[in-house]
């Protein structure tokens, strides 16, 4: 695959960026940044990473010590990454679950799981010079929008998007809503955390207001952190890519032309995209990481085997049907392909 032959080719030059494959930890109905304790919470997400996630995570405990294995490949990775589950809705208005797909050359990975990503720098910015701190232990922090139905409502989230896939390979033609067209190698969503923080709080009652994008430009341009979020950390991406093969053929798509995948609370627009992250590397491992160049195999990360990742599932708490065919989406929610007045 072109991306695999582009990370080979570059990992021998003095750089810094991680990329890794994480293994699905568990798909079920748990959000213990946005709805602490609360079992089940009101969608499904598939999660990544350390066997301490739970219903309630405090962030006065040691996550990496709670945990006893991560189904990342970065050994001592005990973060949780997660995001909402995309489903497939039938003519006949049942919901069937999306799978995901492992990026190329991570096959095997358990449930497909996700690519994460911390860099300095843009992607294609082989030098990565910046320099940027690590998450302190208890940070956590989410992205996008829940409510979000319309383009004006998602614009501020321009970094979450989806790649219709033409092939595995696709890159190009990045969308803030879901694509409208069959994609032959499935949906791909990038979701790209802000990369400054307020320096102070571990987290805030949004769970957003403590990180920020930068203040001018972009990430990519390496623009400046506004004066409220001074600290640039690194900047957190995950890469989902959603099985939606099974769902190609047009003959099972709306007669309307409108296009059949929904987020597992309702969400058809795809304005809505949105992501969790629990910070909980061990002692100061991220950091070291990020302060010796590197790009991609990084001599400094502990690493694990693909079987070592998958030995490390957990059994769901909430016990439900999520796959389907569902006359409803888990949680009681329907698909809203428009906007509906209440949520303008
Ligand atoms: C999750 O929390 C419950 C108590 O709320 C506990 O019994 C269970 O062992 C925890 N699971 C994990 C994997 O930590
Ligand atoms: C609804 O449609 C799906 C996909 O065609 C099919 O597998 C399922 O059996 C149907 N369910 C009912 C109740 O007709």
């Amino acid at each position: 695959m072109q991306w695999s032959f582009l990370f080979l080719s570059l990992a021998a030059t003095s750089t810094a960026l991680i990329r890794f494959q994480c293994s699905q930890l568990v798909t079920q109905r748990l959000d213990p940044l946005v709805t602490p304790g609360m079992i089940p919470s009101p969608h499904v997400h598939q999660i990544v990473g350390g066997n301490s996630f739970n219903a309630t995570m405090d962030p006065k405990k040691d996550m990496p010590g709670e945990s006893d294995c991560t189904t990342c490949q970065m050994a001592d990775d005990f973060s949780n990454y997660w995001t909402a589950v995309l489903y497939f809705k039938a003519r006949n208005g049942t919901y069937k679950r999306v799978r995901q797909l492992a990026n190329s050359g991570f096959d095997g990975a358990a449930g497909g799981g996700m690519t994460v990503y911390y860099m300095q720098d843009a992607l294609y910015d082989t030098k990565q010079p910046s320099k940027v701190s690590a998450f302190q232990p208890g940070f956590r922090m989410f992205i996008g929008n829940v409510q979000a139905r319309t383009m004006d409502e998602a614009a501020r989230f321009r970094q979450l998007t989806y790649t219709c896939l033409e092939t595995p390979a696709t890159r190009d033609h990045e969308t803030i809503a879901l694509p409208k067209k069959v994609c032959p190698a499935g949906i791909m969503s990038s979701l790209r955390f802000p990369n400054c923080w307020d320096g102070k709080n571990l987290d805030s009652p949004d769970h957003l207001s403590h990180m920020s994008y930068p203040s001018s430009g972009t990430f990519e341009s390496g623009g400046p952190c506004p004066s409220t979020h001074p600290v640039r950390t690194s900047q957190v991406m995950f890469e989902v890519i959603w099985d939606t093969r099974p769902f190609n053929n047009p003959d099972d798509w709306p007669l309307d032309g409108s296009q059949p995948f929904v987020w597992s609370f309702g969400d058809a627009t795809g304005y809505a995209n949105h992501a969790d992250y629990v910070f909980g590397w061990k002692d100061d491992s991220l950091q070291k990481i990020l302060d010796t160049p590197c790009y991609v195999n990084c001599d400094t990360a502990r690493t694990q085997s693909i079987a070592e990742m998958n030995k490390c599932a957990q059994k769901a708490v909430v016990e439900e049907d999520i796959d389907g065919w569902l006359t409803e989406l888990p949680g009681g929610h329907q698909a809203e392909f428009a906007p509906t007045p209440e949520k303008r």
